[in-house]
C-alpha cells in the first residue's frame, strides 16, 4: 500500500512510502530514512492526519507495533515532524553527572585559592564531599547497571538545559558547603541528617531495582510496580531522592543546600503528577487490562 507523508507544518509532500499493514512503525521509519538520509529513525515522529477518538491525531509512537494497530490502510496521509539532532539518553546522563562529580571536589581540594586563606576543614566539609560524590556514583553506575530505558535517544538540547541545572547547583552548593566560613552545626543535626540521607539512598537503589525488574531486557514494555513503597506512591524513587536531600541540607546547614533540595523536589513533583497520570490512564482495567490500584498517592505516602 502507498503512503504519502508531508510536513506536519504546512502539509508540504515528502515522499511517498510503499508498505504492508503488518509493517511495523520502525520498518516505516527504516524506509522513510532510506529516502531522506539526514533523518534517521530516532529524528523521527508521525503522526495521523485524521483525527483519533480524542479527538487528537494519533502519535506513531510504539516502533514495535503494526501499522494496522494504528488504523492505516491504503492512500494515507502521515504528518512527519523532525524531532532535531538526538543524543543518546546514557551519555545525557553520563555527562551531567560527571559535572557534579568533578566540580563539587574543586572548592574541597582548592579551597585556599578560592577563598583566599588556609584554614582546617570541619568534619562535617569532608563527610559532605563524600555524601556528594557517592550521590552521584551511584547515579553513574546505575544509569549503565541498573536502567532500562525506553527511548534511545532525547533531544541534543536536553544536554545544554540539564547539565547547566546540574553543574550551576553543584557550583552554588560546593561553594558554601566549603567556604572557609563555614561553621559546623551540631553534631546530633549532622548525626541525622547523614542517617536520613544514607537509608534513603538505599531506598532510591531498591525502587529502580525494582523498576528494572519491571522490564524485561531489550523490550520497552511498562507495568504497574508492587511491592515496598510502590504501594504507597507512585514515584518513591523521587520521594526518597528527596528525603536524600533534606538530609544533606540538614547534615549541612546550609541554605543553598536547602534552594537545590527545593528546586529538584519542584521538578520531581511536577514529573511525579504526569507519571500517575499516565499509569492511571495506561492501566484503566478497561479490556484486559489490569487496573492502577485507585488508593496510591503520587509522591508524599498517605497524602499527596
Ligand atoms: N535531583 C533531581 O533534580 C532529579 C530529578 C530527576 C531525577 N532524579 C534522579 O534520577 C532518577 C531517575 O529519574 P527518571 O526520571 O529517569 O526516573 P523514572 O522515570 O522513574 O525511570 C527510571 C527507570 O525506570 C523505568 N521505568 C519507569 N517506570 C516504569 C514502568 N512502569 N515499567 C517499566 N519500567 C519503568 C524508566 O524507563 P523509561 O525510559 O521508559 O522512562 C527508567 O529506565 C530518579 O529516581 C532520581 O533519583 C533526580
Amino acid at each position: 500500500m502507498k503512503i504519502t507523508i508531508v510536513t506536519s507544518r504546512g502539509n508540504k509532500h515528502i515522499c511517498d512510502i510503499e508498505a504492508e499493514t503488518t509493517s511495523t512503525v520502525l520498518q516505516l521509519k527504516k524506509s522513510f530514512e532510506k529516502k531522506n538520509k539526514k533523518y534517521y529513525v530516532d529524528r523521527q515522529r508521525f503522526t495521523t492526519s485524521t483525527l483519533g477518538a480524542d479527538g487528537k491525531p494519533v502519535a506513531l509512537t510504539d516502533d514495535g507495533k503494526t501499522l494496522s494497530h494504528y488504523n492505516i490502510k491504503s492512500d494515507t496521509t502521515l504528518l512527519f515532524k523532525d524531532l532535531g539532532p538526538q543524543i543518546s539518553w546514557t551519555l545525557v546522563f553520563l555527562v551531567e553527572y560527571a559535572g557534579p562529580l568533578c566540580i563539587y571536589p574543586l572548592f574541597y581540594i582548592f579551597s585556599k585559592q578560592i577563598y583566599g586563606t588556609d584554614f582546617q576543614k570541619s568534619y562535617v566539609q569532608d563527610l559532605a564531599l563524600i555524601c556528594y560524590s557517592l550521590h552521584y556514583i551511584k547515579r553513574l553506575l546505575e544509569t549503565i547497571f541498573v536502567h532500562r530505558f525506553s527511548h534511545g535517544t532525547m533531544p541534543l538540547s536536553n544536554l545544554f538545559k540539564n547539565c547547566t541545572y546540574y553543574w550551576g547547583c553543584t557550583i552554588m552548593v560546593s561553594y558554601f558547603v566549603n567556604h572557609a566560613l563555614y561553621t559546623a552545626p551540631s553534631s546530633i543535626n549532622v548525626f541525622v541528617g547523614l542517617v536520613l540521607f544514607a537509608v534513603s539512598e538505599f531506598l532510591n537503589l531498591m525502587c529502580h531495582i525494582q523498576l528494572r525488574n519491571l522490564r524485561p531486557p531489550g523490550s520497552t514494555e511498562r507495568r504497574i510496580p508492587k511491592g515496598g513503597l510502590f504501594d504507597l506512591v507512585s514515584c518513591p524513587n523521587y520521594t526518597a531522592e528527596i528525603t536524600a536531600w533534606i538530609g544533606f541540607s540538614i547534615m549541612t546547614q546550609t541554605l543553598t543546600a536547602f534552594i537545590f533540595t527545593l528546586l529538584g523536589a519542584f521538578q520531581m513533583y511536577v514529573w511525579a503528577v504526569a507519571k500517575h497520570r499516565r499509569y492511571r490512564k495506561e492501566f484503566d482495567g478497561q479490556n484486559g487490562n489490569p487496573l492502577y490500584p485507585r488508593n496510591r498517592k503520587i509522591i508524599v505516602p498517605f497524602l499527596l
